[in-house]
């Protein structure tokens, strides 16, 4: 065991505040997100709430999931509400373009989002259509969801089964314009959407968070059109239109074109895509510096609201329904992400991973009437306590262990740490695949005790679970966390994710 990193933590010089928003899950209509992994229909052998998924929900609670975003994605910029309200065998077909050229029958529509959001007691994150849709359906589309009074669209809810408005907190104007959301240009787009946000309007007491669609990976020029054309409109009114500014980055082994599998890869592979996944703090920053420059008070967040793995699809699936396995190495991307996260809450404030269900990293895969819950998804479950926790920075005292791929160090560990309600958790990931490391933290400025210890870890960082064997992968007691007078001291084992969770006393 070497010391893999030995690092301090002022635990009375708080950081910004971790937005639970930054644990936000995704559920495009996409392969078997929606159909099969949300929505089995209410005359389903298979156990449903108003034919809603029980088990799935059930799983989910267990995530604390604080917003989810819906219908997209690229399907969201071809999607037309009113389609998917009023009685189901009335509702209109359309084809889903992207996603596997199939057909959709539109049975998953606004009240089925939003009954899937009060089971799981989530808020809701709604994308509108900027690419093919008008702005009058942006309009309607918030006044249906949001309205109290006997307006039009307000009328027509009702008339659909819904007396009351629903609270929507999340508003997405367009998904990757730059792409699937209409092949535009940023200026194109900031036109757009400031036409499309002006329409999405504040009803009654509701509070729209109105996010901007933003840029892929590190094209910053793209945030900075947006910060200059759409997020600050001068002094008259400040920031009124927009409240957020996104960008997707996906985590891949090779290329878009072959981008590796779930579950079959060597340690290059391994290496490759912790190194892309770590690349996720230069991009935060990179975007957070541009947002600076015209926001130094960082009143309009960034949102990550696409991020995860994408692999290669399984054999034998449609090639459009991205769905893929889920090993070990996913669950370390996420832990890395995760503690980038929480040293960025300043500026980074929502986050989504892409996605919930059956598609891309997924934290639930399901089989038929079977469901399992992925390394990731136990990788969130073991978060769930930095959610809306004060951030308390890890300090390095000495170079933390790196390992070199392709000329490049990686570091091999990485570490974040939390504060709320009276207690201290702090995460800690071992990415190295072959040897255990040794994590020392002194935590200072308060006295702390009881550490308990949760562990991730797999002797293959390929390992996964599947229908027949659920519980290759999950969580564990971690023996030996100690304190050494005010030193926690812990021992990772190879390709591992840990949280110990402190009493401040
Ligand atoms: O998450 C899958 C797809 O990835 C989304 O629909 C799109 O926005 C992105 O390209």
């Amino acid at each position: 065991h070497h010391l893999a990193l030995d690092a301090v933590v002022d635990l009375d010089v708080p950081g910004p505040t971790i937005s639970r928003h930054l644990y936000g899950q995704f559920a495009e209509h996409l392969g078997r997100c929606i159909y099969e992994g949300f929505w089995v229909g209410e005359d389903s052998d298979i156990p449903n709430t108003a034919g809603i998924r029980a088990d799935v929900v059930e799983a989910l609670r267990e995530l604390s999931v604080p917003n989810l975003r819906w219908p997209g994605g690229c399907f969201a910029d071809e999607y037309h509400w009113q389609d998917g309200v009023g009685p189901r065998d009335h509702r209109p077909r359309m084809v889903n373009t992207h996603w596997g050229d199939v057909v959709e029958d539109n049975s998953f529509g606004t009240h089925e989002f939003m009954a899937l959001c009060e089971l799981l007691g989530t808020e809701p994150y709604v994308s509108a259509n900027v690419g093919s849709g008008t702005v009058q359906e942006t309009s309607d589309w918030v006044e249906y969801l949001t309205r109290g009074d006997d307006a039009p669209m307000a009328r027509l809810r009702r008339r659909n089964g819904r007396d009351e408005p629903w609270k929507v907190t999340f508003f997405g104007i367009g998904n990757e314009p730059w792409g699937c959301g209409g092949n535009l240009r940023a200026d194109q787009f900031a036109s757009l959407a400031r036409a499309h946000a002006t329409y999405a309007r504040n009803h009654g007491d509701n509070r729209l968070v109105r996010v901007a669609a933003g840029a892929s990976d590190d094209d910053y020029s793209w945030t900075e059109t947006l910060m200059q054309q759409v997020a600050t409109l001068g002094d008259a009114e400040p920031r009124d239109l927009f409240q957020a500014v996104s960008f997707h980055f996906y985590t891949f082994a090779g290329t878009w074109g072959a981008k590796g599998s779930a579950t079959e890869f060597g340690r290059d592979e391994y290496w490759a895509t912790m190194r892309k996944a770590l690349d996720v703090r230069r991009l935060i920053a990179g975007h957070a510096a541009v947002m600076d420059a015209y926001d130094p008070q960082a009143r309009i967040a960034l949102a990550l609201d696409e991020w995860g793995t994408w692999w290669d699809v399984e054999r034998g699936t449609n090639p459009g329904f991205l769905y893929q396995q889920n090993a070990m190495r996913d669950a370390l991307v996420a832990a890395v992400h995760f503690d980038a996260f929480h040293d960025n809450a300043r500026r980074l404030r929502l986050a989504n991973i892409a996605q919930t269900v059956n598609v891309l990293q997924s934290m639930l895969l399901t089989d038929g009437a079977r469901l399992i819950r992925t390394p990731t998804f136990h990788a969130f479950a073991m978060s769930t306590g930095h959610q809306d926790a004060t951030a308390l920075p890890v300090r390095e005292r000495s170079p933390r262990a790196h390992h070199v791929v392709g000329g490049t160090p990686v570091a091999t560990v990485s570490a974040s740490a939390s504060t709320k309600d009276g207690a201290v958790l702090v995460s800690l990931t071992n990415l190295d695949p072959d040897a255990a490391a040794t994590v020392r933290l002194d935590l200072r400025g308060a006295v702390v005790a009881d550490p308990v210890g949760t562990v991730l870890a797999a002797d293959d960082p390929a390992a996964h679970n599947t229908v027949d064997a659920p519980d290759t992968v999950a969580p564990r007691p971690l023996d030996g966390v100690r304190l050494d007078d005010g030193v926690l001291v812990a021992e990772l084992p190879a390709a591992a994710f840990a949280t110990v969770r402190l009493t401040l006393t």
